[in-house]
């Protein structure tokens, strides 16, 4: 597929067919995110490939009670958003594959220069590691429309972060960021509209 009809075909998908997706694709999309840049080109990520159901919903229970632990307003809108909220946090569990994002340790050349510890050179260029493994999702999203899958990248679950790190047996300094939900749509996915593109450049010159 042309790189110009994978970025348009991509889209959050977050039913999917109930059809497993062989190790070998999920692990030649890691190959292809790995591709991205990265600071220093350290790569600094490692994918956490969950196949096992027990252990999806598992993680999906831990995020649906960490979501109900929260300082509810007494409206009923807030009964509706938390119920959204939890569905768009959990639904992973009926996926047949979650990758889960892991941020490893890496090292700057200024870290060996200066006394700065690597916290907070991280903090001063704006969390490199982050930015780097935002790069590296994003291969990886295409990469998964490329070879005929959907998937939604996702950040609600880390509401229960320490407890999935917990789960997944990810220690410090390594530490979660994100979950990918991966397999077949079980619809036509259909891109949805991006209202605000002709605000999003702003040319100096
Ligand atoms: C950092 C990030 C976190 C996201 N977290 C979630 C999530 O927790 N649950 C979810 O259903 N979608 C999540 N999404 C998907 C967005 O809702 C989706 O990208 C957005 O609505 C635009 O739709 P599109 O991806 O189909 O273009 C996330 C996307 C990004 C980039």
């Amino acid at each position: 597929m042309e790189l110009k009809a994978a970025i348009q075909k991509r889209t959050s998908v977050r039913v999917f067919k109930d059809e497993k997706v062989p190790v070998q694709d999920l692990k030649e999309m890691v190959r292809l995110a790995g591709l991205a840049p990265s600071v220093n080109n350290y790569q600094p990520w490692k994918y956490i490939a969950v196949i096992n159901k027990e252990v999806l919903n598992r993680m999906a229970d831990t995020i649906a009670r960490k979501i109900a632990e929260l300082p509810l307003k007494k409206t009923v809108a807030s009964k509706n958003i938390i119920t959204q909220v939890t569905w768009f946090s959990t639904f992973f569990k009926d996926a047949p594959a979650v990758l889960a994002l892991v941020i490893e340790p890496y090292e700057t050349v200024l870290e060996s220069g200066t006394d700065l510890s690597h916290e907070e050179i991280n903090k001063t260029r704006n969390y490199p590691d982050i930015q780097s493994a935002g790069a590296s999702i994003q291969n990886l999203l295409l990469s998964a429309v490329d070879m005929g899958y959907a998937a939604c990248w996702m950040s609600g679950p880390m509401i229960a972060r320490k407890e999935i790190e917990e789960i997944l047996g990810i220690k410090p300094p390594s530490s979660l960021l994100a979950f990918i939900a991966i397999g077949k749509s079980r619809s036509e996915p259909r891109p949805k509209e991006k209202p605000n593109l002709a605000d999003s450049l702003v040319i100096i010159n």
